[in-house]
């Protein structure tokens, strides 16, 4: 029987983890479709039970479920220490819940630079943040969390031993992590003489040139955008829901192809 996989949440039609994952089941040679499913919040449950009765492998959680989903499944030690889930997998016809936003994030900057005492500036507090702390605690990179509520950047740095701080000082890397370009390409959480000191700006937008990203590069920093965030954290659940290594490069060919198409 065709294993179904998909992604949850409100809204979701934009999603681009379906034409991902569809092409790597289809290289792997997997008998499974990974579609889009848009589920209110207070639908969330009875969707749950739907997944339990029908033959749903696994899912990708997505806004504003994050949070919610660990009500309805068992959530691993990933999850709980980052406080969200965004991918479900089943083992012995039980869910759990997982997270790989952090591997998005940790995964490519790995890949650019050494993170090992880097200055590293977290914007934002919220989910993504959450994930980019749990996957720099593990790097002994330097980091300091800035957010617009500072009181949420503190609680989060206390969390794990980072710094927080009201104002954006000279940092190697600076990862946006706030909501702000993904809501006006041309808004950006920080002024652009942030990036004099800046070796790399990622960030977790993506789709769309965003002001954060053309200041970075205006000041020489590379850039990392949100689409490698998509893509690794995508690898990952890959990874865990079929045990194999997952074909990136037709996951990422896939994925441009349709951002052409879009656009
Ligand atoms: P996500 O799961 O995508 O991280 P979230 O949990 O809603 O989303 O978090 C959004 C982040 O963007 C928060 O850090 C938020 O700051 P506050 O804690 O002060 O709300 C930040 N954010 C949203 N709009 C912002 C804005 N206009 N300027 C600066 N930061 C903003």
């Amino acid at each position: 029987m065709t294993k179904i996989y998909a992604v949850i949440g409100y809204p979701v039609e934009h999603s681009l983890s379906p034409v991902m994952q569809n092409a790597a089941f289809k290289y792997a040679n997997i008998d499974a479709e990974y579609k889009a499913i848009e589920v209110m919040p207070e639908d969330l449950g009875a969707f749950m039970q739907f997944s339990y009765n029908e033959n749903i492998c696994g899912l990708n959680v997505t806004m504003p479920h994050k949070e919610a989903i660990g009500q309805y499944v068992q959530a691993d030690e990933i999850a709980q220490k980052i406080g969200a889930i965004n991918t479900v997998y089943k083992e012995k016809d039980k869910f759990f819940g997982t997270n790989t936003d952090w591997r998005g994030i940790v995964d490519p900057l790995k890949a650019a630079t050494k993170l090992k005492d880097k200055k590293v500036t977290i914007l934002g507090a919220g989910g993504a943040a959450k994930a980019a702390c749990y996957g720099l605690f593990k790097t002994g990179a330097d980091v300091t969390i800035w957010n617009r509520t500072h009181e949420k950047a503190e609680e989060l740095a206390k969390r794990w031993g980072f710094k927080a701080s009201e104002e954006v000082g000279d940092s190697e890397i600076i990862i946006n992590c706030t909501s702000v370009g993904f809501e006006d390409a041309e808004e950006s959480p920080v002024s652009s003489k942030v990036f004099k000191y800046t070796e790399i700006a990622f960030d977790v937008v993506y789709g769309v040139e965003t002001k954060f990203t053309r200041d970075a590069k205006a000041a020489g920093a590379i850039v990392i955008d949100g689409l490698e965030m998509l893509l690794h954290q995508g690898y990952a659940c890959f990874e865990i829901w079929t045990g194999q290594p997952a074909p990136k490069d037709m996951m990422r060919s896939a994925v441009k192809e349709q951002l052409t198409v879009n656009n």
